[in-house]
Order: C-alpha cells, then structure tokens, then sequence
C-alpha cells in the first residue's frame, strides 16, 4: 500500500488532449520535461508516469514504450461480441536521420507484463515470419505486430517500425501512417523532412485491427531500444482517431485505476522498481533545487 501511494505520489498530473468535432486528436511538437507530463513509460520493469520524470539529469533509460495517458478506442464490439464499429486513424511525426528505428505501435487495452523473461520483443518464434516491408532511399518501413504479451498473446496490435538510413540525405524523415478502417488498408508514407506528404505510399498493407488479437481500447505511443531515442529522435507528432462514441459519453476509464489494475496484479518487485526509479528522481530533482554550497 505504500509503495502504491507513492507510486501514485509520483504520478503527479494528467492531461487529456482537447476533443475535436468527430475525431479525438493528440498533438507534440517535441517531447520535454513539459509535454512528456502527461504520458506513461512502460519498460519490462516499470511504469512510470508522468515521463517527464525522466528528463532529469543522467537518466538513461532501457528499452520501452512512451504512451498516451488515455487509452484509444480501437473498435466497438456489437451483438456476439463481433466488431461492428472500427476507428480509423491518421498518424504523422518526423525522425532524425542518425535516429535508430522507432515504432509506431497499438498495444492492448492493457501495458504488457512486467518483469516478463521474454522481454517486451517476445521469443524469436513469435515472430510471425515475414511482415509486409519496403525501403526507400530516406528510410525501411516494417508493418508488423507487437510481441511484448508473449507467451499469452505473442503477436498483437500493430507496430509499424521506421529504419531512418542515416547515411542517405541528412536532415529529418517525415512520415505518415493512414489506417482506413472501411477499406481495411494501412498506408505509411515516407518523406524528407520539410517536404509534403507524397502521393504514393512506400508500403500498404490490407489489415483488419478490430477483433484480431487486439482489445476494443488500446494503448498507442512509441516503441524504441531505448525510451530516449524516442524523445530525443521524434518530433512533431500528431495523431487523429476517429471517435466511436458519439453521444459524447466518455468511456475511458482513469489512469489511477489502471493503475491499481496494473500494480494489483503484478509482482510486488516491480512496484518496488518503479518506486526506486520515482524516488530517485524525486530526489535528485529535490537535490537539483537545493542552492548550491
Ligand atoms: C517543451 O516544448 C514546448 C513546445 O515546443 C515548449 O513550449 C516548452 O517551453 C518546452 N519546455 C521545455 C522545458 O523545454
Ligand atoms: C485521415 O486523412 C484522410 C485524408 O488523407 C482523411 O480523409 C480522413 O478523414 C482522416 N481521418 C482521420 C481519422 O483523421
Ligand atoms: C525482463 O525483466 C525480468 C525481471 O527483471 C528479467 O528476469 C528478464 O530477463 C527481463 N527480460 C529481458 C528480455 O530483458
Ligand atoms: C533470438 O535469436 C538471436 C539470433 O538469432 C539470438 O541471439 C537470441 O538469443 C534469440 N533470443 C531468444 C529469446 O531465443
Ligand atoms: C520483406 O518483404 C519480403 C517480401 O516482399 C519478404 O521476403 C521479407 O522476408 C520481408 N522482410 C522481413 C524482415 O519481414
Ligand atoms: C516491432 O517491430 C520491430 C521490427 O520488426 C521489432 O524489431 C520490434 O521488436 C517490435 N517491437 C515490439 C514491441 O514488438
Ligand atoms: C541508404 O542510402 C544510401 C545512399 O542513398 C544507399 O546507398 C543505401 O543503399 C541505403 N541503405 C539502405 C539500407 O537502404
């Protein structure tokens, strides 16, 4: 209980992005210590939240999510649970040429398992075999799924990874990703930095979210080998999902019982770790504001 509320301690504020007519849009020029405020980082040992503790000094930190404090709504099951209502989305950021390869990524309605041997990238045989790919001269674009649930659920959502190659035109890589949930089709658009969005696609791919090992809300953000490269290589993201509820009753349940959801049901050594990490960065925070001797 008291690793709990400090957990909750440390999960100062929360944002919720402004509501548009029909579509629910989330908007970052870049990711700091102010508008990482209000996202969640998920590693295989933690969940921390807000981000924003991790911009201070020396944090290095591993292999993970940068997420959306809200979960999306993915799709709405009608009679027999079947999907009768799919969103569609429009996606689009830009990446620094020298960054390493960043996801786009669609969890579940859920952060994946903590302390999970297998990591978040699963065992190598859940990968699926060959995803749709294709490279220009600017970056390699990868559709797949994300396999941070193995054993349990080892292929799930979407994850569309982007490969700048750095030693092709300096500079950013500007891309699009277009899910049109009527025609079934994810479209991923590639272009330098500055430059407006091309008329062709670099790869489409025929893809069905709703039903297919994903939950009808879902955690959306970015996957890296290290959380940092998605702060320091993405910029400019901005996301629009077309809003299932219309009747305007929100449905999204708040972070806190998510959060109890979560540290209710995993090991109490994970708890413990994301409390050492909230602490320690409370703590220097604290240091870093005490008047220099
Ligand atoms: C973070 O970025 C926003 C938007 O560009 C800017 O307004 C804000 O001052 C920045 N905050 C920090 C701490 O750099
Ligand atoms: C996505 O962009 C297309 C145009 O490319 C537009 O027709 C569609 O309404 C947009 N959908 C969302 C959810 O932003
Ligand atoms: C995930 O975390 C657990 C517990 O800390 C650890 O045993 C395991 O090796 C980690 N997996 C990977 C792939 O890092
Ligand atoms: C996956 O494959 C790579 C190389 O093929 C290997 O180095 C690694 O140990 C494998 N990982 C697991 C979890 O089997
Ligand atoms: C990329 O696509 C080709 C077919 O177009 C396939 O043969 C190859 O295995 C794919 N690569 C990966 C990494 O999935
Ligand atoms: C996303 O896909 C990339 C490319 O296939 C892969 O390297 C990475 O491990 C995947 N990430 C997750 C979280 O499944
Ligand atoms: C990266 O770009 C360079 C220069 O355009 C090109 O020669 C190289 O083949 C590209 N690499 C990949 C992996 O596409």
């Amino acid at each position: 209980m008291a690793a709990l509320a400090l957990v909750l301690l440390c999960a100062a504020t929360i944002m919720v992005a402004p509501a548009a007519a029909d579509v629910e849009s989330h908007s970052f020029p870049v990711f700091n210590a102010t508008t990482a405020e209000s996202l969640w980082v998920a590693t295989n040992t933690s969940i921390i939240m807000p981000a924003a503790l991790l911009f201070g000094p020396g944090q290095s930190f591993p292999e993970g999510f940068l997420l959306l404090p809200k979960r999306v709504d993915v799709w709405r099951a009608g009679a027999g649970g079947l999907p009768t209502r799919e969103a569609s989305f429009n996606t689009s950021f830009t990446v620094e040429s020298s960054a390493p390869p960043v996801s786009f990524v669609v969890l579940l309605d859920r952060f994946p398992t903590l302390n999970n041997p297998l990591g978040l990238r699963g065992s190598n045989d859940s990968t699926t075999g060959a995803v749709p790919n294709a490279t220009d001269g600017l970056a390699a674009v990868e559709i797949g799924t994300v396999r941070s649930y193995a054993p349990e659920s080892p292929n799930v959502g979407l994850n569309v990874t982007i490969t700048p190659n750095g030693t092709a035109a300096p500079g950013r890589r500007a891309v699009w990703v277009e899910y049109n949930a009527v025609a079934h089709l994810l479209r991923v658009y590639v272009a330098a930095g500055g430059e407006p969005r091309p008329a062709r696609a670099l790869l489409d791919a025929r893809l069905s979210l709703a039903g297919q090992g994903t939950t009808q809300t879902a955690f959306v953000g970015f996957f890296a080998t290290r959380v940092r490269d998605v702060f320091l290589g993405v910029r400019d993201w901005d996301l629009t999902v077309d809003r299932l509820d219309t009747d305007g009753k929100k449905k999204g349940t708040p972070w806190w019982v998510i959060l109890i959801a979560v540290l209710g049901s995993v090991a109490a050594t994970a708890a413990i770790v994301s409390l050492v990490v909230c602490s320690s960065v409370s703590r220097r925070r604290a240091r870093d504001m005490e008047p220099k001797q």
